[in-house]
This record gives C-alpha cells, sequence and structure tokens, in this order.
C-alpha cells in the first residue's frame, strides 16, 4: 500500500492512500469468510487481537458517528459471562434491547429456514429433535468454545442507520479475523439478555447491547467447513444503462 502525508489548503497534515492498486487479499477474505460454530481450545494472540481491533475501528459510519464500543471478554470474565448467560437462556426468554424482527416475507423465511435446515443437517442434528436443536441454540451462550467473546453495545437509540454503522464494523472485524487465519461468528443472540451483559461488565443502564462476535481458532469439523448459499446476483442485482 502506497501511503503518502500531504499538507492541506487547510494546512493541517493530512494522509492519503494511494487506491489504484488492487487490494490482493480482499477477495479472498469475503469469499472464504462463513460463520464458526466450533472452536479449538488454543488461545489468540493478545497481538492479533489488538491489530483485528485497532483495524477493524477504520470501519465507516455515519458523519463519522462511530457509535459502537467493543467490550473484549476473555478467560475467567469469559467463562463467568457464558454460565450467567446460559442460566439466563435456560430460565427466561429473550429480551433484545434492538427489537428482533418478528416476522418475515415468504421468500426470506424460506431462506432462513433452508439455512437452518442446512445447519442443522451438518451439525448432525435431526429436524424433529428439539431438545438437540434447544442445546445447540446454547451453544451461543458458551461462544461455540471459543476463546474470545466480543460484545457490541452502543449509547445510540436503536436507529436503521446505526445498525448499519454497526455492520459495517462487524465485517471489518470478521474480515480481519480470517486476514489472521481465525474464525468467528456474529451472534444477535448475546444481546438476547442485556440486563446480564451489563451486570457482568458493570456497563451504565444506557449503553445498549446489541450483539457479539465470537472468535478463535475454528476446528476443521464439516459444520465449520460448510459454506452457506447467496442468492444469485441476477436474482438481487439490477443494473441500468
Ligand atoms: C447480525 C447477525 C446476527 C447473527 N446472529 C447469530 C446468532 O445469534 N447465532 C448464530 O449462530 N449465528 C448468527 N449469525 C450468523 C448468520 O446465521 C450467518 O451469517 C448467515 O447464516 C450466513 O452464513 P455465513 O455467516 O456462514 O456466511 C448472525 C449474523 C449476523 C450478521
Amino acid at each position: 500500500m502506497n501511503t503518502e502525508k500531504k499538507a492541506t489548503a487547510q494546512s493541517t497534515e493530512e494522509i492519503f492512500i494511494d487506491v489504484s492498486t488492487e487490494a490482493k487479499s480482499v477477495i479472498d477474505a469475503i469469499q472464504s469468510r462463513h460463520s464458526i460454530r466450533n472452536f479449538l481450545d488454543r488461545p489468540v494472540e493478545p497481538e492479533k487481537l489488538q491489530s483485528i481491533l485497532e483495524n477493524a475501528l477504520r470501519a465507516p459510519s455515519w458523519k463519522n458517528a462511530q457509535p459502537w464500543k467493543v467490550h473484549v471478554v476473555t478467560g475467567q470474565a469469559r467463562d463467568r459471562m457464558s454460565a450467567a448467560l446460559k442460566e439466563a437462556a435456560l430460565n427466561g426468554t429473550p429480551h433484545p434491547e434492538t427489537p428482533w424482527l418478528e416476522s418475515y416475507p415468504a421468500n426470506i423465511k424460506k431462506r432462513m429456514f433452508d439455512l437452518g435446515m442446512r445447519v442443522y443437517g451438518v451439525a448432525g442434528i435431526e429436524r424433529k429433535d428439539k431438545e438437540a436443536r434447544d442445546r445447540f441454540m446454547l451453544r451461543n451462550f458458551e461462544f461455540f468454545d471459543a476463546p474470545v467473546a466480543l460484545f457490541i453495545t452502543s449509547t445510540l437509540e436503536t436507529n436503521f442507520f446505526v445498525g448499519i454503522d454497526i455492520g459495517c464494523f462487524l465485517e471489518s472485524l470478521m474480515l480481519l479475523c480470517r486476514h489472521h487465519g481465525l474464525g468467528s461468528c456474529p451472534q444477535a443472540a448475546l444481546g438476547a439478555f442485556p440486563e446480564v451483559v451489563k451486570a457482568q461488565l458493570s456497563l451504565p443502564q444506557d449503553e445498549r447491547v446489541i450483539c457479539g462476535l465470537s472468535l478463535g481458532y475454528p476446528d476443521n469439523t464439516d459444520l465449520n467447513r460448510f459454506h452457506s448459499p447467496r442468492e444469485s446476483l441476477d436474482s438481487l442485482v439490477q443494473f441500468y444503462s
């Protein structure tokens, strides 16, 4: 990457980056990323974690609002969080601060259902086996055994564009994980019991728990090799000329 510093009309020194050359590794990161739901018992090197977070903070946001905060949970704090979330999940129903959509149009519902069935399939779970499905759901709160759990929060009110900002940030985190040979799973489930997260991390009440991201080294099971399908370009992209 060709970086240079220039004085601008405002006479401050600005950084300019030559973006006319190809970024060679982005496509591979995008194409190979998928959600990881089984992590190895292998710690993530602190310098990798630091680098992922530092670079992800470059994500764009509406008027550079940067409406996110990240809480990095590892070690005993991670274990305590997992136990508390599991207990909440076993004894209550989700009540996220950012409401989950209750209904979707039929075509999108079908996509979601198909994906669910395929994930259960590779996880060796029978559709009718509710107990196994519940156990699998509970794995969210074990962070799928990942050694690192990130909790993304915001003090801004729930708003579509805040969601877009946080989505940009999340995708950056996930692609950076791929850059470092790590896997990740974005999880709305980690925002299902916000009072638990706030109590564990001593967060103020007005800091909304949006979602989480588990990350670590993926194991090589079918569940982790599974690459979910996407709609074709023709069906989702319209060109005009
Ligand atoms: C905002 C968001 C929330 C998600 N929440 C969960 C979750 O709680 N648990 C989970 O296992 N996967 C979760 N996922 C992962 C999606 O199921 C997954 O991204 C989607 O099925 C596409 O598969 P892929 O990530 O493997 O490409 C979430 C993804 C996003 C973007």
